[in-house]
């Protein structure tokens, strides 16, 4: 029970990592809050999550729903201990063949959205709160036709850096977990939709030999739970990269 007692919020949590987090984050004694833009999805999975998840409908790239969000969890539990700021899209596009429309909805969700996630919350966080960034390997290897992402989730990381400076009075630890290729619903939409992403999957699912497989949610929760726990009590600043070791032993080699 290594989050006992604690009350945690996860952005995007009606599906892939943010679900599967949500689930370890029950089965390891945290109160969960989950939210999301369909409330359907949302109901569903605290259906399936059980005792102890909530929910609330709240779009991160709205500051508005994100106060919401956190005047419902002050309202109901006076605090909180820990936000995994998960809610993100990734988008696959030609460098030539960018507008702006594709600029401002990568990064309204994935960076505007960090921002005031934790905007938001920070004035119900508890001292030695533990906030956790969903980054990307992304950032650090030339994928191709990726470079939109990369630089949203490289504008999050940075993060890391700045809000643990920002934050030191109230000694709330900021990392981030960087997952590899897992195979979720988006993930497998974006990746598997042409023949030409299909070969790309293949590509990449070859690449990640030194531990042969990729990623599921529950190898990225298992680490986010980590950083969440008061094990993860002197880690601030980091980024823990979970990809079956693709970024360092086969950077640039797609
Ligand atoms: N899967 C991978 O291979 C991979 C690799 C590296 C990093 N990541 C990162 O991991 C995170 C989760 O990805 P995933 O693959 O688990 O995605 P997913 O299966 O599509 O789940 C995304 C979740 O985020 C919610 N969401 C999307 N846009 C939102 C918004 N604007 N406001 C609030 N909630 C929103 C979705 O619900 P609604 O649609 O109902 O809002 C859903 O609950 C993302 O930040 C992604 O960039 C994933």
């Amino acid at each position: 029970m290594q989050l006992k007692g604690k009350v945690a919020l996860i952005t995007g949590g009606s599906a892939g990592i943010g679900f599967g987090t949500a689930k370890r984050f029950l089965e390891e004694g945290a109160t969960v809050y989950i939210t999301g833009r369909r409330a359907e999805k949302l109901q569903e999975a605290v259906d399936r999550l059980g005792n102890g998840a909530h929910y609330i409908v709240a779009d991160v790239g709205s500051k508005a729903k994100m106060t919401h969000v956190a005047e419902v969890i002050a309202e109901e539990q006076g605090r909180l201990d820990v936000v995994f700021c998960n809610a993100g899209i990734g988008h696959y596009i030609k460098f030539e063949s960018i507008t702006e429309n594709d600029i401002d909805r990568v990064f309204n969700t994935n960076f505007k959205g960090t921002i005031f996630t934790i905007q938001c919350v920070l004035p119900i966080l508890a001292e030695g709160a533990s906030i956790i960034l969903n980054t990307s390997m992304t950032e650090d290897i030339g994928l191709p036709d990726f470079c939109i992402y990369a630089a949203a989730k490289s504008a999050v990381k940075s993060l890391i850096y700045s809000l643990t400076t920002d934050f030191r009075d109230k000694k709330i630890r900021v990392n981030a977990v960087a997952p590899g290729v897992v195979p979720t619903e988006a993930a497998s939409g974006e990746l598997g939709r042409t023949a030409e992403e299909e070969a790309r999957k293949q590509k990449q699912r070859a690449l990640i030999a030194p531990l042969g497989r990729l990623g599921t949610v529950e190898d990225i929760a298992a680490a986010v739970t980590f950083l969440a726990s008061d094990e993860a009590s002197y880690i601030t600043g980091s980024e823990l990269t979970v990809d079956g070791g693709m970024t360092r032993v086969f950077a640039g080699r797609l």
